[in-house]
């Protein structure tokens, strides 16, 4: 019974008793209440589809996973861990929410919202750099949707412009969460409420897990241990890339990538906006401890301007530029 579900998502449907009255019943949604459209993503055990509700005519986007694939790999625990994060960050616009579930004989289904913008990685690539407004902007976005996953106790551990996708809006949404890491809140109440920069390290047993290898922070190369921190790498990263065009250790295989990212080796190319190089230089910073924390980045001077919470989803997106 590995894929038993908890707690599924339920939506009801109207049926006619015997006397001719509507009877509310609980029905649990599944693949005949979608239809399926286009492949919006491939991945190596899982496809992502466009798909509308039959009765609401809503758009989503429906990640269909192999189950036979997932055991044969032994991704069990990753599926897992993808579900459980989603459904824990039900309330931020910049994350992908999660809908439903449901499963047949050979596939899981995770009902996703739309993000018919696409990769963020997609729209660098196709306008080569991003200007300082809009990397303000798309910036802003990624750091408030960080702060709520961190703040609700999960690390993405994968963060790149792969995983950073646009709605209609061109806003951010957030998405992968299969390596991510949930936190257990800490028992000990000395200690409540005070902000630990190393929340998340794990003590005993090394993680196997690695991201993608031009965002991993250092420390997981050199203690295989990923706390918050490390997401704010990933996110300095992602900074310097959308202003310079690609990332800022990148070298010809993930060995050599490696090396330049415990021995801090990066250049900005010339005429980087120092208000920026001034940040990313604390964002990459080898000691996950002496990291920029967030609340600092968002009074950072590169953020000057920034309204945050709310009112930064309400923004018209600044034309790409
Ligand atoms: N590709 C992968 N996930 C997606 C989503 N939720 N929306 C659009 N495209 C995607």
């Amino acid at each position: 019974e590995e894929w038993k579900e908890k707690g599924a998502a339920v939506s009801t449907r109207q049926e006619i008793d015997q006397d001719g009255r509507p009877v509310p019943r609980i029905v649990k949604k599944g693949v005949k209440d979608f239809n399926f459209g286009r492949t919006l993503g491939e991945g190596s055990y899982s496809t992502v589809l466009a798909a509308t509700d039959r009765q609401t005519l809503r758009e989503y986007a429906i990640k269909v996973l192999d189950k036979r694939h997932i055991i044969k790999e032994k991704k069990v625990k990753y599926v897992n861990i993808e579900k459980d994060t989603l459904n824990r960050l039900t309330e931020h616009p910049g994350i992908v929410r999660l809908y439903y579930t449901f499963q047949d004989e050979r596939s899981l289904y995770f009902v996703l919202d739309l993000a018919s913008g696409g990769e963020l990685l997609k729209s660098l690539k196709k306008m080569g750099t991003f200007d300082v407004e809009c990397t303000r902007f798309y910036g802003a976005q990624i750091l408030d949707a960080i702060e709520y996953m961190h703040n609700k106790g999960v690390i993405h551990r994968d963060l790149k412009p792969e995983n950073v996708l646009l709605d209609d809006q061109m806003h951010v949404k957030i998405t992968d969460f299969g390596t991510a890491k949930i936190l257990e809140k800490k028992s000990n109440g000395s200690n409540q409420g005070a902000e630990d920069p190393l929340d998340g390290m794990e003590s005993e047993r090394a993680q196997s897990f690695v991201g993608t290898a031009e965002y991993v922070s250092p420390e997981l190369l050199t203690d295989k241990n990923a706390c918050k921190a490390s997401d704010l790498w990933a996110f300095g990263c992602i900074i310097y890339q959308l202003l310079a065009g690609r990332p800022p250790f990148k070298a010809a295989n993930e060995y050599q990538t490696f090396q330049k990212i415990v021995g801090l080796e990066y250049t900005f190319p010339d005429g980087f906006p120092p208000v920026a190089k001034d940040l990313i230089e604390r964002l990459l910073v080898l000691d996950p401890v002496k990291r920029l924390p967030i609340e600092h980045i968002k009074t950072h001077p590169f953020f000057e301007g920034v309204t945050w919470g709310k009112g930064l989803w309400k923004q018209k997106a600044p034309r790409l530029k």
